[in-house]
């Protein structure tokens, strides 16, 4: 299949660029588009044939369901059959946003886009390219990120191109994702609402406004018996090489680090180190990459899926990782990093 790249630069932005795309997911094809969290691979959410092509185009076990993104409330009715208070507040203060809300399904909505459950996904996206694209469509678009399964989300176009060209007809390049991490989902349908992924919108955004969520036990991808949100349950977000957690004093951290970089050299293992900012400089691995400071934990989050994708590209066999701490938007890069590394993680 040849796919067609669509470049829009925000300053000259003209929503008739995006025409075509909007026809092809009107005729149940693939677009991957940019969202302000990370890319997303849509579908018409409603044609079951369509969202069965993402599943064939990500290698997606079909038991894991999708978000549903709409650019208008108005097209909530559609989609879900009811919309609790709670939620009504959330969508008002978070939408367009990361915030996606798990809430009883419609009867329109196919079993292919929901994994069977009665409950669906639903998310507005804070980018205009995104929004632009589905108001052009005229639907409600299903989309997981644009991915290859398993692998990091995208955060560029690029990453987008290297895994799902060739598999799927359109790919907007709308340049870098701003927050570079999925969307929070939210069950609705408990009260207090449990997060079921950490994300763009955190807990204690989410508690000044509908007071106590329940953070739960949140799956490390190692451990999980029946996990409520299904895809959390596979490894995910994983770059190609082994990936170990070091957590604990910095100088601690930089000295044990460096001392498995020995150990691994020793068997001939190329090493990569992802670092802040801070203590970058004390490693000797072969790669050491830096997604920020940890003074600003939404640089960090922005940057780690595209550090995963480059120690793949240099071709490293083992990563070790420093952590970071778990306020804020911090739990959500904690629990991807937790989740690359499939829960291995060395405390000194
Ligand atoms: O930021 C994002 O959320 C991105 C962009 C493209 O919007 N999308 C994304 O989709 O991350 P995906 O498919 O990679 O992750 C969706 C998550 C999965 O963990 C899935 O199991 C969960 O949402 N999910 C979807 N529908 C659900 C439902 N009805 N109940 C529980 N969990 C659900
Ligand atoms: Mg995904």
């Amino acid at each position: 299949m040849k796919t067609t790249i669509i470049r829009v630069n925000h300053a000259v932005f003209d929503p008739e660029e995006l025409r075509p795309a909007a026809e092809a997911l009107a005729g149940g094809r693939l677009v991957a588009f940019p969202t302000e969290t990370v890319y997303g691979l849509g579908a018409d959410a409603l044609n079951p044939e369509a969202v069965s092509r993402i599943f064939r185009a990500k290698g997606r076990p079909s038991d894991n369901p999708l978000i549903v993104h709409i650019s208008d409330l108005t097209q909530l009715e559609r989609i879900v059959s009811s919309v609790p208070e709670k939620a009504r507040m959330l969508m008002e203060t978070f939408w367009p946003g990361p915030l996606t809300l798990i809430l009883p399904k419609s009867k329109d909505v196919p079993d292919e886009t929901t994994a069977g459950l009665s409950t669906v996904a639903v998310r507005m996206p804070a980018n205009r390219t995104a929004l632009e694209l589905i108001r052009l469509s005229g639907l409600a678009i299903a989309a997981p990120s644009a991915n290859i399964s398993g692998a990091p989300s995208p955060t560029c176009a690029s990453h987008v191109i290297s895994d799902l060209s060739g598999r799927i007809d359109y790919i907007i390049d709308g340049g870098s994702t701003q927050v570079g991490l999925e969307s929070t989902v939210l069950d609705m349908t408990a009260d207090p609402p449990v997060v079921l992924r950490p994300g763009g919108v955190s807990v204690e955004m989410l508690e000044k406004v509908i007071g106590y969520v329940n953070v739960g036990k949140i799956p490390d991808g190692v451990s999980d018996t029946a996990p409520k949100s299904p895809g959390m349950k596979y490894r995910h977000y994983s770059p190609k090489a082994e990936m170990i957690l070091v957590s604990g004093e910095s100088q601690r951290v930089v000295d044990t680090i460096n001392d498995l970089v020995e150990q691994y050299r020793a068997k001939n293992k190329k090493t990569g180190v992802l670092a802040s900012a801070e203590t970058r400089s004390g490693y000797i691995a072969d790669v050491v990459l830096c997604p920020g400071s940890r003074n600003s934990p939404e640089t960090v989050a922005a940057s780690i899926y595209g550090c995963l994708r480059d120690f793949d590209q240099h071709g490293v066999d083992i990563i070790f990782s420093e952590t970071f701490p778990d306020e804020g938007i911090g739990l959500a890069i904690m629990n991807r990093l937790q989740k690359a590394a499939t829960g291995r993680v060395i405390r000194v």
